[in-house]
């Protein structure tokens, strides 16, 4: 039976796991010049409602260099524009590619899609998760860290898609989850319940960013408005007051703490110039680690049906 990858609640930890084991192993062997055409003959179908850099780029050339082809389409592009129902072209993407990777606004279309569908379909976005983001991200915490296991990760800003996403990956690994997000702007409940995390007590949740990255040895920030709430930035601005990742902030948090973002990022405003620009950042590697993680996910859901 095919499976989907549409909240990192699909996944058991043992998933978790030989996604990490396997993109760490991909970007080695990319290192060495090693290519791995197990996708040969395989097309990856790319729909997007929002933009998108890293993700989109990321798709299309972890597909490539497995030996499938991507095909990108915005939505607007396809009969979907012109309100041919999710579950008719779910079913004759189907007859077409091998998987589907989605970016858009409402959640339930991407439920709508799998539901309909007889390929796996990938979440690479909506308004509610960013999982492909998480799993790369705690690769990256692997990768600088030695590990996920005992170290203080600490969100600071909007209670959004990449938070609930952490949450997610917190309480199926059990990670040490600080939430900060300002009065307003917290998580949404019904996410939280959705998460599974009632009673979790490694996820906690707090309106004081100085509480959340006191000795953290990660602390993670996403821009104040994200897709779709542009409009409100303005008031946003006042309103995150004291939530900017900046060397006052990092000075109470862990000497080595390592600073993520899973950009693109709005200097000044979530995140200082200075440690945006910091030599040491990891968001480059975190941007770089989606191709080799997005690999591993195609691999395992168009070859096995499986994590
Ligand atoms: N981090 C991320 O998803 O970036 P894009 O919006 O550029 O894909
Ligand atoms: N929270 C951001 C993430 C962008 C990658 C957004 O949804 O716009």
């Amino acid at each position: 039976m095919k499976k989907d990858l549409l909240s990192l609640l699909d996944l058991e930890k043992n998933d978790f796991e030989k996604l990490f084991k396997r993109a760490i192993q991909l970007k080695e062997r990319y290192t060495k010049g090693i290519f791995d055409k197990v996708l040969t003959g395989k097309t990856l179908g790319l729909i997007f409602d929002k933009k998108s850099t890293r993700t989109r780029v990321a798709f299309e050339t972890a597909m490539i260099q497995l030996g499938g082809h991507p095909i990108y389409m915005s939505t607007q592009d396809t009969q979907i524009s012109r309100n041919e129902p999710a579950k008719d072209t779910a079913r004759v993407l189907s007859r077409y590619i091998d998987c589907l990777a989605m970016r858009t606004f409402d959640h339930s279309l991407v439920e709508e899609f799998a539901q309909s569908s007889t390929i796996p379909v990938i979440n690479a976005l909506t308004d509610s998760f960013h999982p492909c983001q998480i799993l790369s991200d705690i690769m990256t915490v692997i990768e600088h860290k030695g590990g996920y296991k005992n170290k203080k990760i600490a969100w600071v800003g909007d209670g959004n898609n990449v938070v609930n996403s952490w949450i997610n990956a917190a309480s199926v690994l059990g990670l040490d989850l600080f939430v900060a997000c300002p009065e307003g702007f917290e998580v949404n409940l019904q996410t939280i319940e959705d998460a599974g995390i009632e009673g979790k007590i490694n996820i906690k949740f707090t309106n004081d960013p100085r509480e959340a990255v006191k000795d953290a040895d990660v602390i993670y920030t996403d821009v104040w408005a994200s897709m779709g709430d542009e409009d409100e930035l303005s008031k946003r601005i006042s309103d995150f007051e004291g939530f900017q990742v900046n060397k006052q902030l990092l000075s109470r948090a862990s000497s080595d703490v390592l600073v993520m973002h899973c950009l693109p990022a709005h200097r000044g405003e979530e995140i200082a110039e200075d440690v945006l620009e910091d030599s040491n950042a990891v968001f480059w590697d975190q941007a770089e680690n989606k191709r080799h993680m997005h690999k591993a996910i195609l691999e395992s859901l168009i070859l096995d049906g499986r994590y």
